[in-house]
């Protein structure tokens, strides 16, 4: 099936699509170098946290623990833990006690609970911790994590605006990205853990705020949105990552397709449903002939070859995912069986171009943010979520390990 038709082509796959009872997925999936080289660097237990390797030998880079993106090693650890129970032994997996490796790794963002410059992005920040009650669900240390992200979550809410703060600047200016749709996911998980409502109630706000505010009539999405905190009003829809003002950045846009898709399962409310299926639909139906996710949609082809972005690429998956578990969930399975269809091609195409044995990374083609000249590297979401992929669709009986 072409999942990259547009418009009513669109439509007519989505009838004809069959239901999937098993998927075809890279066999890279499940590769015993998954295990070994996330053990290798996990081994090297210190106060930094990879983020994206060099464009040569695809070495990893370490960062303090006061950034965006270190909850995503510590989390992969909680991953492999998983996958470990999904596949016993098999593919190296049996080889560490991930669960201990992942709390010494979490440990490094303990502090950030009382102070992080990190704004909005203490959502990434709670992920090994939220994986760690999964396993522990009485963990006095992670529960008390969860909860502290969130009330600084929290404190970024401006009732005027409707939305949390996603950057810091000052007033009147207000700054909302595209990305917070995910940040969103804490406040779900301290308003469980402490019954404190208000917590859902900003993150339907947000939402509700973003669905009028962010995504244009034909379902892409602006990365920055500036609004003014006296009145509320947008002042003006810009870019930060990516090619343009009016573009649609990869990564923003399966941001979002999560973040709208996690909404409906965390309300049932059907209009994150509809908005996750049109931002889905905007993102497979602008994949180029060559199946490979771009940095950004609307970025020129030439000089070639335009970067992809694999870390896109399996955000996306994940992201098709989780909407083709709603899809289930409202009886749809036609609908459920074609953006898993989606997933699995995506998925193949980066897999085919960026699989890397020889580097520390699994994958390499990550942009990390081509305005400011990184791209062509390993990137630590992007394998996360090509682990999270595989363990998902093993969860779900499609794949074997
Ligand atoms: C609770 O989780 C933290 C990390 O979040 C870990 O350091 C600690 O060992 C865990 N404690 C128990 C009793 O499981
Ligand atoms: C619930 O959370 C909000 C946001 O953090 C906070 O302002 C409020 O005090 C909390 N309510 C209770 C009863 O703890
Ligand atoms: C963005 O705006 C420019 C001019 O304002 C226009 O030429 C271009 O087609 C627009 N691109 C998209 C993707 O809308
Ligand atoms: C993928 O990465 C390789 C180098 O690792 C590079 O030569 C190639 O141009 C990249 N392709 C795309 C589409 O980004
Ligand atoms: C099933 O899912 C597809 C894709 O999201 C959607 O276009 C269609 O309207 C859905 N059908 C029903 C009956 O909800
Ligand atoms: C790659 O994408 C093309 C569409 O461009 C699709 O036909 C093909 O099945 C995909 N390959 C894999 C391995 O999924």
């Amino acid at each position: 099936m072409r999942f990259f038709a547009a418009g009513s082509a669109l439509t007519a796959s989505l009838l004809s699509s069959p239901i999937a009872s098993a998927l075809t997925t890279p066999p890279e999936l499940f590769s015993p170098l998954v295990a070994s080289k996330v053990l290798a660097t996990a081994k090297s237990v210190r106060n930094t946290f990879p983020q994206y390797t060099d464009t040569s030998a695809g070495n990893w880079q370490f960062f303090n623990a006061d950034t965006w993106t270190s909850g995503f090693f510590p989390a992969t650890l909680y991953e492999l833990n998983r996958r470990k129970t999904l596949c016993g032994t098999r593919n190296g997996v049996g080889s560490a006690d991930w669960v201990n490796l992942g709390r010494a790794w979490s440990t490094g963002e303990i502090p950030l609970e009382t102070h992080t410059g990190v704004g909005h992005d203490v959502g990434f920040l709670s992920f090994p911790f939220v994986n760690e009650l999964e396993i522990n669900p009485t963990n006095a240390t992670a529960i008390t994590a969860v909860n502290n992200f969130a009330k600084q979550l929290a404190g970024r809410f401006n009732p005027v605006v409707g939305c949390t703060r996603s950057w810091d600047s000052a007033n009147p200016d207000f700054q909302v990205i595209i990305d917070n749709m995910m940040n969103l996911e804490v406040l779900f998980v301290s308003a469980q853990l402490t019954g404190n409502l208000t917590l859902r109630d900003i993150a339907i706000s947000h939402a509700d705020k973003t669905l009028v505010n962010h995504i244009r009539p034909d379902g892409g999405t602006w990365h920055v949105l500036h609004y003014n905190s006296n009145t509320g009003a947008v002042t003006s829809k810009v870019t930060s990552q990516g090619f343009s003002d009016n573009s649609t950045w990869s990564r923003g846009q399966a941001w979002a397709i999560f973040g709208f898709a996690n909404m409906y399962k965390r309300t049932g409310y059907s209009r994150y449903l509809d908005t996750a299926r049109r931002l889905a639909t905007y993102f497979v139906s602008h994949i180029p002939a060559d199946g490979i996710v771009p940095w950004d949609f609307n970025a020129p082809m030439t000089p070639p070859p335009r970067p992809a972005d694999s870390s896109a690429a399996t955000l996306a998956t994940n992201a098709l995912i989780l909407l083709a578990q709603q899809e289930t969930k409202v009886g749809n399975s036609t609908g459920a069986a074609f953006w898993l269809d989606s997933a699995s091609q995506i998925l193949g195409n980066i897999t085919q171009l960026a699989w890397r044995p020889s580097w520390q990374s699994l994958l390499s083609n990550g942009t990390v943010n081509r305005p400011a000249g990184n791209s062509l590297t390993g990137i630590v979401y992007g394998d996360y979520y090509f682990i999270r992929a595989g363990n998902e669709l093993k969860s779900m009986g499609l794949v074997s390990c």
